[in-house]
């Protein structure tokens, strides 16, 4: 790390909220809610806010140094990616720097010049598996000593991760953060010309550059951000971090890109954001997702996406759009995390279970068959057994029909993580079964009601597990295998569902589309 590189750091760290920290370390639920209420400043937000409307530059000026075209000739790169469909997108990204500089993409590790991680950091096993894959790294770098190795994404923005690296994974050649992906090209210069490991986290987590190149993965579904980072610090969330701040992109530019992609034939796009309603509010603009929504249902695209929603930004102009159909699908998935408005309140999500249901009222009443998804947490540090019946009876007073999961892990420097938790993993663990089961009765009754129904369906390609199958997505989400001709491939097609499972549908092409049920 260089001097500059360590002044930034130690910049950052000042305007960390580690005092803040220290400050709840070691308190008792008790102590923390009342701390919470009275003194709790989600840390910051202050500066967050003054920086954005100041800080924030956005380029339309990103190009390949001279030095560096055609560096990649006769050369492969391969990136694995870890996490989020918004680390999926940063490799679609960092593949299109990759392969305007010539390099070919490749599977197979032992045939490649460069080989990048790009990481997650939201919880400590997503963290072991990235230092699982250093590990088998170090053999291929003994063999070719010329492979450049990286390590790029949500982890690298993690001080401890980078520490742990440069002492116990040294061969690794380069460090960068997610806001540092259009640097690219100059950190590979140095990776390849310099002995010392190039490390580049942090130094600026403002500017937005639009005109990076994208090699998207397929040409029927696609992704767009619509926003950068999240200000929202739930205290168990370790995003706000690694992502900084929010930053959203101009409507224009988002609106250009998705005309573009309907003009090259994509069928489905999804906004991606780590808060997607608070699309806007850095702006100045007086223009949000509902607005941008409204927008984007005037394109001649059939399905537009978003995710992922935060409850508390959820507003009724949004609502209103997505209720006039077309291209805006009424599948919504609405991150609740908890139950129990106390549970809530010491995450910080700055809504109570009864926001959150009138939310969902209001949504129902908009959107009568909306299918809702959501995202849960059990096992905050001393979530009592009532506390989490409150999630298990919100569950089903809502009706999800599938969430994803997960036991809370405490991750570095996050308020929870200082939380003292008197509740065993066994406990934790328990608890996950009882919550899954619940989900998964749920998702099969629902799916029941499709027996018979005719679904409309966007076919993606070969079913995964059989390549005598086609498979693809419904407007709501749900997973279709059924028996067509190879030419459904990129279309919307009827097919009549013949059997429900959990999490998926079978069914064959039906000829009419008269009683479709979506
Ligand atoms: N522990 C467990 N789950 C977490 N999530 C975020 N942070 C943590 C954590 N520390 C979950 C939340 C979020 C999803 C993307 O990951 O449910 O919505
Ligand atoms: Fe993390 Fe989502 Fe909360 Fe942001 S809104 S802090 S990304 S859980």
């Amino acid at each position: 790390m260089n001097e500059q590189q360590r002044k930034e750091m130690d910049q950052v760290r000042q305007k960390d909220p580690k005092n803040n920290l220290e400050r709840i370390k070691d308190k008792s639920t008790d102590e923390f809610m009342k701390y919470f209420e009275t003194t709790y400043q989600p840390p910051n937000m202050r500066d967050a806010q003054r920086r954005r409307k100041k800080d924030v530059d956005v380029h339309y000026d990103f190009t390949i140094p001279e030095e560096m075209e055609g560096v990649g000739e006769d050369r492969k790169y391969l990136i694995r990616t870890y996490g989020c469909q918004m680390n999926e997108h940063d490799t679609e990204v960092m593949a299109g720097i990759f392969e305007t500089m010539g390099y070919e993409p490749t599977k197979q590790a032992e045939e490649a010049d460069i080989i990048l991680l790009n990481t997650c950091a939201i919880r400590e096993n997503a963290e072991n598996k990235v230092f699982g894959e250093i590990g088998h790294l170090k053999s291929l770098k003994r063999e070719n000593p010329d492979l450049i190795l990286g390590v790029c994404g949500c982890m690298a923005q993690e001080e401890g991760v980078v520490n742990r690296i440069l002492q116990k994974h040294p061969f690794i050649d380069m460090i960068f953060g997610t806001h540092n992906i259009h640097k690219i090209p100059e950190l590979l210069k140095e990776a390849m010309f310099s002995k010392e490991m190039v490390i580049d986290v942090w130094s600026k987590e403002g500017d937005i550059i639009e005109n990076l190149p994208r090699s998207r993965k397929g040409k029927i579904k696609a992704w767009v951000n619509v926003m950068y980072g999240c200000d929202k610090f739930c205290t168990y969330c370790i995003v706000p971090y690694t992502r900084g701040k929010e930053r959203s992109r101009l409507p224009e530019d988002i609106i250009q890109e998705v005309r573009h992609l309907a003009a090259q034939g994509y069928k489905e796009v999804t906004l991606l954001g780590q808060n997607v309603n608070a699309y806007g509010k850095d702006l100045d603009l007086d223009y949000g997702l509902g607005d941008l929504m409204d927008d984007l249902h005037k394109i001649d695209i059939p399905r537009v996406r978003f995710t992922t929603s935060h409850p508390r930004d959820f507003d009724d102009r949004l609502i209103e759009v997505l209720a006039k159909g077309g291209n805006m699908l009424d599948h919504i998935h609405l991150p609740v995390q908890s139950g129990s408005s106390d549970v809530l309140k010491i995450m910080g999500r700055k809504y109570s279970r009864e926001d959150y249901m009138e939310l969902v009222r209001k949504i129902r009443a908009a959107m009568p068959d909306a299918t809702l998804t959501t995202d849960i947490i059990v096992g905050f540090p001393n979530e009592t057994e009532e506390q989490f019946q409150e999630t298990l009876s919100l569950v089903e007073e809502v009706g999800f029909e599938a969430a994803y999961t997960f036991i809370f892990s405490p991750r570095e420097n996050t308020p929870a993580a200082k939380m003292r938790d008197k509740v065993s993993m066994e406990e934790k663990k328990e608890r996950l079964q009882r919550l899954n089961a619940l989900i998964n009765k749920q998702a099969r009754e629902t799916m029941e009601t499709y027996e018979n129904e005719i679904v409309h369906v966007l076919v993606e390609g070969e079913s995964k597990n059989n390549p005598d199958v086609l498979a693809g997505y419904t407007k709501r989400n749900k997973l279709v295998n059924f028996v067509g001709p190879e030419s459904a491939i990129g279309n919307i097609v009827p097919v009549r569902i013949t059997k429900a499972k959990t999490w998926s549908l079978d069914g064959e092409m039906a000829e009419t589309t008269v009683g479709v049920k979506e």
